[in-house]
């Protein structure tokens, strides 16, 4: 049987496994578990924050990562997403990977002997939730009871976020405009996960009171050329300095970056005292270090060493 463990998205974890792997990343010093092992990144799309967070992560724990941009490797156009995990497999002990299509991560954690990390998919970035959670925890001091407020579109980052927030015992609200909110599908899956998201027509209404105000970009990476539409779409839906006052002082802002300055929300809130964007960003390296060295412990536990590498 194979009990290789993987990060599709944030619910491959237990609620249990989930608080165990923020509180591994509270640990600055972690024994090198990923010692002459190497971890393949592999990118469909571009990044800033999850490759260099996973590479120094990889680096923290005395791995070495391999970043792949798709121009190489061709994932189902070169040679299939199975190949390239079953390649990968004998030669390194994670592979990582950002997609456009979820079931590309799914396919490539089927044919994996290794953990497979879903570095960002048009359905879940996981990884962003535990950089998330781990934010709110630091700013907040507990999870339990946090209110979240995210206002914008219903993407693959406030969907992972809306399970992760219910599976710690917080409340994830959404505002979003008429057609980019949460299909029934997500709103069953994230109600069976953790708890049911609380859904508000009116974004000042649902940042009253938060914890923390969230918000991510209008059209994600592959719907740039729906961006005029969307635009007009989210007109109102701006996290301003004036939605920040109906949050109250309380609310942090956090949004997962990259931003577009001025459209989802103004230089004065991403700027301003309430934002902790910088501190979020920062918090992806030691929540993927945090995952990395948990995900190496379950191979180990196991009786596997992460890999196979034969050296
Ligand atoms: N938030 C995030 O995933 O950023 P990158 O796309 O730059 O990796
Ligand atoms: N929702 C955005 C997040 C970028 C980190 C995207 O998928 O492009």
């Amino acid at each position: 049987v194979n009990q290789t463990r993987h990060l599709l998205d944030i619910n491959d974890l237990s609620p249990t496994e989930l608080v165990e792997v923020l509180d591994r990343a509270e640990v600055p010093d972690p024994p090198a578990v990923l010692s002459g092992q190497g971890v393949a990144l592999l990118f469909e799309k571009p990044s800033a924050r999850t490759r260099t967070s996973m590479e120094m992560a990889v680096v923290q724990l005395g791995g070495h990562p391999i970043t792949l941009r798709n121009e190489e490797v061709g994932i189902d156009t070169r040679e299939s997403a199975e190949d390239l995990a079953r390649l990968f497999s004998r030669m390194t002990g994670v592979i990582g990977a950002r997609v456009f299509a979820h079931d590309k991560v799914e396919r490539l954690a089927a044919a994996a002997t290794v953990p497979v990390v879903n570095m960002l998919s048009d359905a879940a970035h996981p990884l962003q939730t535990l950089a998330d959670l781990l934010t709110i925890r630091r700013n907040r001091g507990r999870l339990d009871g946090a209110v979240i407020a995210y206002v914008g579109d219903a993407n693959n980052v406030a969907r992972s976020l809306a399970i992760g927030a219910g599976m710690v015992g917080a409340e994830l609200r959404i505002a979003s405009p008429p057609g980019f909110g949460f299909g029934d599908l997500d709103l069953d899956l994230i109600a069976s996960e953790g708890g049911p998201v609380v859904e508000l027509d009116d974004p000042r209404e649902a940042v009253r009171g938060a914890d923390a105000v969230y918000t991510d970009t209008w059209y994600s990476m592959g719907q740039e050329e729906d961006a005029l539409r969307r635009r007009e779409a989210f007109a109102g839906w701006r996290v301003d300095e004036e939605l920040m006052a109906s949050a109250g002082e309380q609310a942090v802002f956090l949004h997962c970056l990259p931003a577009h300055r001025g459209e989802e929300a103004t230089d004065g809130v991403l700027d301003g005292p309430q934002s902790r964007i910088w501190e979020q960003a920062e918090n992806r390296l030691p929540s993927a270090r945090g995952l990395l060295w948990w995900l190496a412990d379950q191979e180990a536990g196991e009786g596997r060493r992460l890999g196979a590498s034969e050296r």
